[in-house]
């Protein structure tokens, strides 16, 4: 099944650090399939802009490099990559200083939305915020989007924020969490607000626990550097999870709007309880063959990073009071597998009989590989010799349930589409972003001062022996990551 495209409104997108490895990866190869969609008008331009001296032919040619790097075999057409790679520009220009800009200007259309991709250091935010205002090129209806990491810690986020801030306003600022814009992740408002089975059960009445898991089995490969200056809180929780944690435990908003999510998302993060140390776990792979350990790719031999992190987080409110959120992650782990699994609590009353073993409800949501949902249930064991009970899935794959050739959109391919509709629902807001700084902030603090090495595990395993000990002392498992 074909998903229907709507077609948007002429834009000119400019990129700044398009020969960057975000543009190559993962912003062209996302426009094409959009441009293989019809969904781009044509007459609409992509701009690259960044420091780099080039020809717009010698940009094109990189980006047709990337197209067929990036870009499944399958969907790359000969005519459609040409007729995309003619709405592509470039232009040189100095972010930091006066080179380019008027040519950045000159190549822009009047009475178009005019769209501005900061794939860039966060350094340059500021500089590119002032440099597309004071020369006119952005103007009130201008939109911008920045990527993470958006800040260290608070008080970095609030600069960076009020560096944006100083010319823009806040409906002009897209702020990308690439997990918003995950299909299942979205999905999971469809569950919870589209059907009324799950919300009456949807508290702390109904659920025993939430577990979040988001596991990676890349490494921290080429990018050690950056990596060991943010560890698993810093990359992972303060923005991907902490958005789930927020998507599973909101109250409903009043209708689908950017803000009326953002508000609820960010009293999610307001009722997060602090920390204590005996809710959290840390750990570093470490000791593989080959130099498959952290301290060798990090470069760093006395780091201290955690390259995985578990931790059991209380939302204190009506709604979750008493239900625990599990969420962990990490790299170099067994399997690549990120899901949400809602457990629900034991019937009041098993009318069974002691010999058969009840087994919870589950409710899981995987977000990848294979999008789909899987609840189990109690159902009789089929055939005679009483009745005997056996738990068993209603699982269903989103692509066998809708089509083997459900096309679905990369997360950046649906945000970026989002800009240009001037759709904020999937973006964080500034407050959020600060607000999850604020509760992260002190946890990094007290494990610093405490000066904490993280447990070291195994590559290729499920992580260290610590986050399994985190949920056995509630009486409870993790699932399995494979
Ligand atoms: C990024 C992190 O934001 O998300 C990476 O910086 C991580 O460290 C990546 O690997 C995971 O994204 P995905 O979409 O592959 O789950």
């Amino acid at each position: 099944m074909v998903a229907r495209v709507i077609p948007v409104d002429q834009f000119d997108l400019v990129i700044f650090g398009a020969t960057g490895d975000l543009a190559r990866r993962k912003i062209l190869p996302g426009l094409y399939r959009r441009w293989r969609e019809g969904q781009i008008p044509e007459g609409a331009a992509i701009i690259g802009a960044a420091r780099t001296e080039m020809t717009r032919e010698v940009f094109r040619s990189q980006v047709n490099d990337a197209l067929q790097e990036f870009v499944p075999a399958s969907e790359l057409d000969a005519a459609i990559v040409t007729g995309f790679l003619n709405i592509i520009e470039y232009v040189t220009v100095d972010a930091k200083g006066d080179d380019g800009w008027d040519a950045l200007g000159a190549l822009m259309r009047e009475e178009t939305v005019r769209a501005f991709y900061f794939s860039v250091a966060p350094a340059l935010f500021g500089e590119l915020a002032q440099r597309l205002h004071l020369r006119g090129i952005a103007d009130r209806n201008a939109r911008i989007v920045v990527e993470k990491p958006f800040g260290k810690d608070l008080a970095s986020a609030r600069a960076l924020n009020a560096s944006l801030a100083a010319y823009f306003h806040e409906d002009q600022i897209y702020r990308i969490d690439h997990y918003l814009g995950k299909e299942t992740v979205q999905n999971l408002m469809a569950v919870r607000f589209a059907n009324i089975l799950f919300e009456p059960l949807w508290n702390a009445q109904f659920v025993d626990h939430v577990q979040i898991t988001v596991a990676e089995t890349v490494g921290v490969g080429g990018r050690g550097e950056y990596y060991d200056n943010s560890g698993a809180m810093r990359d992972m929780v303060q923005n991907h999870l902490m958005q789930l944690l927020c998507l599973i435990a909101m109250e409903p908003p009043h209708c689908f709007e950017p803000d009326a999510m953002r508000d609820e998302k960010l009293k999610v993060i307001r009722a997060l309880d602090p920390l204590p140390p005996s809710d959290l776990v840390r750990g570093q792979y470490r000791g593989g063959a080959g130099g498959d350990d952290y301290l060798a790719q990090s470069g760093n031999p006395d780091s201290r990073t955690e390259s995985f992190i578990a931790m059991k987080l209380h939302v204190s409110n009506w709604r979750w009071k008493g239900t625990p959120f599990y969420l962990r992650t990490g790299k170099r782990l067994r399997a690549r597998v990120s899901e949400i699994a809602i457990t629900f609590k034991e019937p009041p009353h098993s009318i069974f009989g002691e010999s058969n073993q009840w087994r919870e409800n589950v409710l899981v949501i995987r977000l990848q590989p294979d999008e789909g949902m899987d609840l189990r249930v109690m159902i009789k064991e089929p055939g005679p010799g009483g009745m005997r009970l056996k738990d068993v899935a209603l699982d269903m794959s989103f692509a066998e349930a809708l089509g083997n050739d459900l096309d679905i959109p990369d997360a950046y391919e649906r945000l970026i589409m989002d800009v240009i509709r001037g759709n904020q629902t999937l973006f964080m807001r500034g407050d959020e972003v600060e607000a999850a700084w604020a509760w992260v902030d002190p946890v990094i603090e007290a494990w610093e001062t405490r000066g904490d090495r993280p447990e070291p595990y195994e590559p290729g395993s499920t992580g260290p022996e610590g986050a399994l000990m985190l949920m056995h002392k509630d009486g409870r498992r993790w699932r399995e990551i494979r």
